[in-house]
C-alpha cells in the first residue's frame, strides 16, 4: 500500500555531508520526500521522541548522541514505504547490515548509525505527527 514512513538522518551522517546521498537512495527507491526539516533537537525533545526506549540501557547514551549536532527529519511516502526504508537502512548495528545499505556505507556503530526509520505504521504516524504535526497522516 501507499504509505507514510519517519526518517531522521542522524547527527554523525548530517556531520559527513552525506544528506543528498541518502536522499538520492531514497528517490532511487521510489520513495518521495512530502515533508523535511533541519533541526537540533532538545534534550526534551530527543528525550520524548524515543520514550519507548526508556527503560533501556542505551536511553542516555541515544539522547545524548541525537542532541549532539543538527539532524534532517523527513516523511517518506512510496508503496511499502515502511519496509523500503528498512531495507534501504539495512541492520541497526552497521556491522550486522548488508553491503550497499545506507549504514554499512555510512555508519560508524550502533549508536552513531546514521539514519533512523519507524518500523511499523503505528509507530510512523506516531512519529510523523510527532515532527510534522501539520501532515494529514490520517486522511489516507
Ligand atoms: P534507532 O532506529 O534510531 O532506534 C533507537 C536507537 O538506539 C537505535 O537506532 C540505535 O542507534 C540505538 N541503540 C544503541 N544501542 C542499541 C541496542 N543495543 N539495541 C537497539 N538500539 C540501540
Amino acid at each position: 500500500a501507499n504509505e507514510r514512513t519517519l526518517s531522521i538522518i542522524k547527527p554523525d551522517a548530517v556531520a559527513k555531508n552525506v544528506i543528498g546521498k541518502i536522499y538520492q537512495r531514497f528517490e532511487d527507491a521510489g520513495l518521495k520526500v512530502v515533508a523535511a526539516r533541519m533541526m537540533h533537537l532538545s534534550e526534551r525533545e530527543a528525550s520524548q521522541f524515543y520514550a519507548v526506549h526508556k527503560e533501556r540501557p542505551f536511553f542516555k547514551d541515544l539522547v545524548s548522541f541525537m542532541i549532539s549536532g543538527p539532524v534532517m527529519v523527513q516523511a517518506l511516502e512510496g508503496e511499502g514505504a515502511i519496509a523500503k526504508n528498512r531495507d534501504l537502512m539495512g541492520a541497526t548495528d552497521p556491522k550486522k547490515a548488508e553491503p550497499g545499505t545506507i549504514r554499512a556505507d555510512f555508519a560508524d556503530s550502533i549508536d552513531a548509525n546514521a539514519v533512523h526509520g519507524s518500523d511499523a505504521p503505528e509507530t510512523a504516524a506516531a512519529e510523523i505527527a510527532f515532527f510534522f504535526p501539520g501532515l494529514d497522516v490520517h486522511g489516507r
